[in-house]
C-alpha cells in the first residue's frame, strides 16, 4: 500500500530522474571517454570549481606513473577516463594503469611487456597512445587499449588479460586488412571507440598500409566490418584514383586522429589523413577519395552515410588531426546537431550531423595547380569555409618575418626568405622549395578543440610554426655492381631522408642519425629499422639485405661498406618511375632557434558556433626570455587540448613552456598559471570523486626536449 507521503516522494523522485533525463548537463557529469565522452566535447557540467575560487585550487595527488625512476621519459599524451571513482590511464612506457581518482593510490598495472601477445607479435617497442576505452556488461568490466599493432582487453577490476579475447588477451591489427600482414606497419595511437558490443580502430599506419576502419566484437575480438578508406572497385569513390589498382598498395588515408560517435543515431564520425605519400601524388593522382575526409559511417554495417573532403589530392600533409566535437548549435533560430571539424589549415568546418551540409557557405576555390614534378597533378580547387575566418595565418610574405630578433639574425632569415620566396596555402610543393603556413603539424592539432553547450562557444588552441619544403627526384641509381655503402644510400634516400634530412643531419622532431653508429651495430640497427620506435614508423617492406646495406651506409661501417650489394631489388625500389621525396623536415626558424614567422606562434580563439564569429583571441604560451624583455604576448609551439567547465573555467596544459592555465571561458582572460613538473602535452580530464571536484593532466614533457616526467597531477579545491 503506498500513502500519500510515499507517493509524494515517488513523485518527486521521479521528477527529478526525469529533470536529470532532460537537463542536457546531466551527461557531462563523467569522463568516461578520452575526449569526455563519444562527442568529443571536452566539456564537464561539474561547476565546484568556478571563477570565484579557482584560487584555492591546490595539488590533490602525484601519480608516478613510472615509480618516478630517473629514465628520459617519452611524450605522455594521454587523456585518462575514470569510471567508477577508479581512473585509467597509460604511463610513458604504455603501462596501462588503474588508480583511485580521489587519492591517486595505485590498484593495479599491466604491462604489455608481459603478455605472450606481446612476445609473439610485437613489432614496434614502443609507441603512443593517447587514451584507452572502457566497457562493461554486469561484472564483465574491460579496458581496451593499444600498443603498437595490438590491442590489448584487460580486466578492468584485476589488471589481467581477458584471455576469451582475441588470442591470449589481444588481437593482432596486422591481421584482417586484406594485404600481406607481413608488411604491414599499423600502431593506434588514439582510442578505440566503443558502441554497444563493438568496438573501432583505424590507427597510425605505414606508408604502405591502408588505413581501413574496422569494427571488432568486444566479447570476442572477431572482426566485424571493415569499411576501405581506399576504395575497392565495388566501392563508391573508387572512381576518384586514376591508378585504378591504388585498392591494391595504396597506403595511409588512415583516420589516426580517432573518432567522435552519435550513440543516438548510431553514427561514427572518423576524420582521414592524406594518401601516402604525404608531399608528392604524382603516383596517386585523382580527387583521392576516402583521403583529408570526414567519414559518417553507419556503426552498425560500416555503410558510409556520407564524406566531407577537407583537401582535395593533398600534398600538404594537411591530415584532418582531430576528432569533430558533436555539437548542438543554434542556427538561423533552431537547434541543429552537427560536427565542428577543426583542421591543420586553419579552417573550422561546421557540417550536418545527419547530412553533412554546411552549416555556413563553403566555395571551391581555384589554386594554383602550375607543378614542375613530374607526373603531379595538383586539384584546381579546394573548399573554403565563408564563415568563420580561418583560425591562423595562411599566407606567408615579407611582413610575417619574426622582428624580435637582432639585425643579424632577421637579415639571415629575410636571406632565407628571398631564396623560397612568398606563398600561401595550397602552394604547389616544388624543388625550388617553398615556404610552408600553416605547418605540417597544424594549425589546429591532435588535442582537438573543447566545446561549451551552454553558450555554444568552441575553444581551439592552434600554432603557426612556417616550414620549409624542398622536394628532391628520387633518382634510380642502383647498378648491378652497386657495394652495400651505396645501395643503402639509394635506400636510405627513398626510405629515411624525408625524416632525417639529406644529410642524416635530422630536423624538427626528426633526430639526426650522424653519429648513430656509437648507439647501434648492424643487428640492432636493423631491428630499430624493423620495429620502429614511438614516432618512427617500422619497415616492414625493406627485406633484411636492403636493411643491412642500410646499416652499412647510415653507420658508415667500413669492413662492409665496399662488399658488394646482393640483395635483390625490393618493390620499394621503383625502377622506372620518378617520385620525389622532401630533403627534410625543416622549420623554417631564426639563428636563435625561434619561429622566423612574426609572432603569435601559439593563440587560443573561442568561437562562437551560432555565428562564426571569433568572440576572443589570445596568444597562448610564452618564452622567458622575451618576457624579461617586457614582450609578453608571442604564443608558444602547444599540443593536447583544452577542457571548459560549466564552472565558468578553460583549463590547458598543451603550451611548451610548461604551465598549466586556467582562464575565464567568455573573456579569454589568464587567471592563473601553475607551474608542472613537465610540459602538459595532454588534454586534461575532469571528474568528481568522493563529491570533490578534480582536474588532471598527464605530464610528459620531452616533446621540445626539455623535461620530461611520468607524473599524472591531479587538482582540488583545498
Ligand atoms: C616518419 C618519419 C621517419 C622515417 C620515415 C624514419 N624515421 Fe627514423 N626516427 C624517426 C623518429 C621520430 C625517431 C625518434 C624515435 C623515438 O622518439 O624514439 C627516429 C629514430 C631513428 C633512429 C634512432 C636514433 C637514436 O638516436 O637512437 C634511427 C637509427 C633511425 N631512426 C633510422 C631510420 C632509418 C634507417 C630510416 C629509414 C628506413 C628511418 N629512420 C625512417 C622518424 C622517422
Amino acid at each position: 500500500m503506498i500513502n500519500n507521503t510515499s507517493k509524494w516522494l515517488l513523485f518527486f523522485g521521479l521528477s527529478l530522474l526525469f529533470l536529470a533525463c532532460d537537463a542536457p548537463e546531466s551527461a557531462y557529469h563523467s569522463w568516461s571517454k578520452t575526449g569526455g565522452g563519444s562527442e568529443n566535447l571536452k566539456y564537464s557540467s561539474l561547476n565546484q570549481i568556478d571563477t570565484t575560487n579557482y584560487a584555492k585550487l591546490g595539488v590533490a595527488w602525484v601519480y608516478y606513473s613510472e615509480k618516478n625512476d630517473s629514465t628520459k621519459f617519452g611524450p605522455m599524451e594521454c587523456n585518462p577516463i575514470v569510471v567508477d571513482g577508479v581512473m585509467y590511464g597509460v604511463s610513458p612506457k604504455l603501462k596501462l594503469f588503474a588508480v583511485n581518482a580521489a587519492t591517486g593510490k595505485e590498484l593495479w598495472t599491466f604491462n604489455p611487456a608481459d603478455s605472450v601477445a606481446n612476445k609473439t607479435w610485437h613489432r614496434s617497442s614502443v609507441n603512443m597512445n593517447r587514451g584507452v576505452a572502457y566497457w562493461a556488461n554486469g561484472n564483465d568490466k574491460r579496458v581496451i587499449y593499444t600498443v603498437g599493432p595490438i590491442v590489448f582487453c584487460v580486466n578492468a577490476v584485476t589488471g589481467n588479460l581477458v584471455k576469451s579475447f582475441g588470442q591470449e588477451g589481444g588481437i593482432n591489427l596486422v591481421n584482417g586488412l586484406g594485404r600481406n600482414p607481413d608488411k604491414l606497419f599499423v600502431a593506434p595511437t588514439s582510442p578505440v571507440m566503443v558502441y554497444k558490443n563493438l568496438f573501432f580502430v583505424s590507427g597510425l599506419v605505414g606508408d604502405e598500409t591502408p588505413g581501413h576502419i574496422r569494427a571488432f566484437d568486444i566479447k570476442s575480438g572477431q572482426q566485424k566490418w571493415i569499411f576501405h578508406t581506399i576504395p575497392y572497385p565495388q566501392d563508391k569513390g573508387y572512381e576518384t584514383w586514376d591508378d585504378t589498382t591504388a585498392y591494391k598498395h595504396m597506403g595511409s588515408t588512415n583516420s589516426w586522429a580517432g573518432f567522435s560517435l552519435d550513440e543516438k543515431r548510431g553514427i561514427l564520425f572518423a576524420p582521414t589523413g592524406n594518401p601516402s605519400n604525404d608531399f608528392y601524388g604524382g603516383d596517386r593522382t585523382g580527387m583521392g577519395l576516402y583521403g583529408n575526409s570526414l567519414l559518417a559511417i553507419d556503426a552498425e554495417t560500416g555503410k558510409l552515410k556520407w564524406h566531407f573532403q577537407t583537401v582535395h589530392h593533398d600534398v600538404w600533409d594537411m591530415d584532418l588531426p582531430a576528432p569533430p566535437a558533436l555539437v548542438t548549435v543554434t542556427h538561423n533560430g533552431k537547434p541543429i546537431d552537427a560536427v565542428a571539424q577543426t583542421t591543420k589549415t586553419g579552417f573550422l568546418f561546421l557540417l550536418n550531423r545527419e547530412t553533412g551540409e554546411p552549416l555556413f557557405p563553403v566555395k571551391e576555390v581555384p589554386v594554383n595547380t602550375a607543378t614542375s614534378l613530374e607526373n603531379e597533378k595538383l586539384w584546381p580547387t579546394q573548399p573554403m569555409p565563408e564563415i568563420p575566418k580561418p583560425l591562423v595565418r595562411q599566407s606567408f610574405d615579407s611582413n610575417d618575418l619574426n622582428n624580435l630578433i637582432d639585425v643579424k639574425s632577421y637579415a639571415a632569415i629575410k636571406n632565407t626568405f628571398l631564396k623560397y620566396g612568398p606563398s600561401k596555402i595550397f602552394t604547389p610543393p616544388s624543388t625550388k622549395g617553398t615556404i610552408v603556413l600553416p605547418g605540417y603539424d597544424g594549425g589546429a592539432e591532435w588535442g582537438g578543440p573543447a566545446f561549451d553547450p551552454e553558450t555554444q562557444l568552441l575553444y581551439v588552441n592552434t600554432n603557426e610554426m612556417s616550414w620549409i619544403l624542398e622536394m628532391v627526384e628520387n633518382k634510380n641509381k642502383i647498378k648491378p655492381l652497386l657495394t652495400n655503402y651505396d645501395a643503402g644510400k639509394v635506400i636510405y634516400t627513398q626510405n629515411c631522408m624525408n625524416c632525417h634530412g639529406t644529410e642524416m643531419e635530422g630536423g624538427g622532431n626528426y633526430p639526426s642519425l650522424i653519429g648513430a653508429a656509437k648507439i647501434y651495430n648492424t643487428q640492432t640497427f636493423v631491428q630499430l629499422v624493423k620495429n620502429g620506435r614511438r614516432m618512427m614508423p617500422g619497415n616492414n617492406v625493406l627485406t633484411d639485405i636492403e636493411k643491412i646495406a642500410l646499416a652499412s651506409y647510415v653507420l658508415d661501417i667500413k669492413t662492409v661498406q665496399q662488399q658488394k650489394f646482393a640483395g635483390l631489388l625490393s618493390a620499394s625500389l621503383p625502377q622506372q618511375k620518378t617520385t620525389y621525396g622532401l630533403t627534410g623536415y625543416n622549420k623554417f626558424l631564426t639563428p636563435e632557434g625561434y619561429p622566423a614567422i612574426s609572432p603569435p606562434w601559439g593563440s587560443l580563439t573561442a568561437i562562437d558556433l551560432k555565428t562564426g564569429a571569433h568572440v576572443w583571441k589570445i596568444p597562448f604560451g610564452e618564452f622567458e626570455a622575451f618576457k624579461a624583455k617586457g614582450i609578453q604576448a608571442t604564443g608558444r609551439e602547444n599540443y593536447g587540448g583544452p577542457a571548459v567547465t560549466k564552472g565558468g573555467l578553460l583549463f590547458i596544459g598543451a603550451s611548451a613552456d610548461g604551465k598549466f592555465r586556467i582562464i575565464h571561458k567568455r573573456t579569454g582572460k589568464i587567471l592563473r598559471e601553475i607551474d608542472l613538473p613537465a610540459p602538459g602535452v595532454a588534454t586534461p580530464s575532469i571528474y568528481e570523486a568522493n563529491g570533490k571536484q578534480y582536474v588532471v593532466i598527464a605530464c610528459g614533457g620531452s616533446k621540445w626536449g626539455g623535461k620530461s616526467s611520468d607524473a599524472y597531477v591531479a587538482f582540488t579545491l583545498q
